[in-house]
C-alpha cells in the first residue's frame, strides 16, 4: 500500500483490509506515537465534514505530522477560478500525502492521477468514502468477533449513500447476506449489486424496516441526503422514511449492533443513544485509529 492512493475500496484487497484492521488494532491500545514527524498532511475539504476531517487531522497529529490544508475551498484560490487540477498539483508541492473530499463523482480518482503525492478518498459525493468503509469492517469486526457469514441491514438512501456503496462492496468478500431497507426511489444502485450477484451472494430488498431488525447482526443507519437531490419535491416524498426508536430494538439478536456513519437527522432517536447496542458514536472513534494505520501504511512508517 506504500505510495498509493485509495480512491475506492475495490483499490485494495481482502488482504489489505486485514493489514489496515489489525494495524488499527494497535494504534487504538497505543495512539499517540510519533513516528510521523518528518510528515505533512494535506487536509483538502472542497465538501462540509465532522467526523472524517477531524478525525483524520487528528490521527495525523496524535502520530506528529504537521497539518495544512481548507475546510471550505472558498478561503482558497479556487474562488478566483483555479482548476482542481492546479490546486492538486500545488498542494502535492506542499504535502506528502492529500486527503480530500469533493462533492463531484470521479474528482478524487482525478486528484490521484494529477498528484505527485498519494491521495486518500475522503467521500465523492455520491461515489465511494473507502475510509468509512474501513472503519466500518473495523467496527464490524471488533463487535462480531468476525467479518464472516453475517446479516447486515442498510437502511435509508441507498442510492446516493457514498458510505452504503463502499461498505457493501466490501462485505461480499465475506458471505455476507445483505438486507437492501429503502423507498422505491432510493434503492442500491446495480452497479453496485453486480458485485453481490458476482460473488453468488444473497440479498433481499424492502420497503419497511421493522420486519427486518430482528434477522440481523448489524444495522447500518443512514441519513436521507438532502444535498443530493436536485429536486426539493422528491426529498419531501422521502425524508422521515425510517426512524429507529428503542422499543423497535426489544426483540433484535443480543448480538445486534446499530452502526451509522452519521450525522444522524432524524433517523435514530435519541433514546437509542443509551443503548448497548447503539454503537455508532464509539464507530466514529474508531476512524482515528483506522485513519493512523491508513496513513503510516500509505506514508511507509512502521
Ligand atoms: N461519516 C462521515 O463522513 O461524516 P462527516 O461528513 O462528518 O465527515
Amino acid at each position: 500500500m506504500k505510495d498509493k492512493s485509495l480512491i475506492s475500496i475495490t483499490d485494495i484487497t481482502k488482504e489489505d483490509y486485514k493489514t489496515i484492521l489489525d494495524l488499527a488494532e494497535k494504534f487504538e491500545k497505543k495512539p499517540k506515537q510519533k513516528i510521523l514527524e518528518n510528515y505533512v498532511m494535506a487536509s483538502l475539504f472542497f465538501e462540509p465534514s465532522t467526523r472524517t476531517r477531524l478525525s483524520f487531522e487528528s490521527a495525523a497529529s496524535q502520530l506528529g505530522a504537521k497539518i495544512v490544508g481548507f475546510t471550505d475551498a472558498s478561503s482558497s484560490s479556487v474562488k478566483k477560478g483555479e482548476t482542481l487540477k492546479d490546486t492538486i498539483m500545488m498542494v502535492s508541492n506542499y504535502a506528502d500525502i492529500i486527503v480530500m473530499r469533493h462533492p463531484k463523482e470521479g474528482s478524487s480518482r482525478y486528484a490521484s492521477e494529477v498528484s505527485s503525492v498519494p491521495v486518500l478518498n475522503a467521500g465523492d459525493g455520491a461515489n465511494q468514502h473507502p475510509t468509512q468503509c474501513l472503519l466500518d469492517l473495523y467496527s464490524i469486526r471488533k463487535t462480531q468477533g468476525t467479518l464472516d457469514n453475517l446479516h447486515v441491514a442498510f437502511i435509508g438512501d441507498l442510492k446516493y449513500g457514498r458510505t452504503v456503496h463502499s461498505l457493501v462492496t466490501a462485505l461480499t468478500n465475506f458471505n455476507t447476506t445483505f438486507h437492501l431497507v429503502s423507498p422505491i426511489e432510493l434503492k442500491l444502485p446495480s452497479s453496485v449489486k453486480r458485485f453481490i450477484k458476482e460473488k453468488n451472494l444473497d440479498y433481499y430488498q424492502y420497503t419497511e424496516l421493522d420486519e427486518v431488525i430482528p434477522k440481523v447482526d448489524i444495522l447500518y443507519m443512514t441519513r436521507i441526503q438532502q444535498e443530493r437531490f436536485s429536486d426539493p419535491l422528491e426529498y419531501e416524498k422521502v425524508k422521515n422514511s425510517y426512524v429507529l426508536r428503542n422499543s423497535m430494538l426489544d426483540d433484535s439478536k443480543p448480538n445486534l449492533r446499530v452502526l451509522h456513519p452519521l450525522p444522524r437527522v432524524n433517523e435514530i432517536t435519541e433514546d437509542v443513544d443509551s443503548n448497548p447496542k447503539a454503537y455508532y458514536f464509539t464507530q466514529a472513534l474508531n476512524g482515528v485509529y483506522v485513519r493512523q494505520a491508513l496513513l503510516a501504511l500509505t506514508l511507509g512508517v512502521k
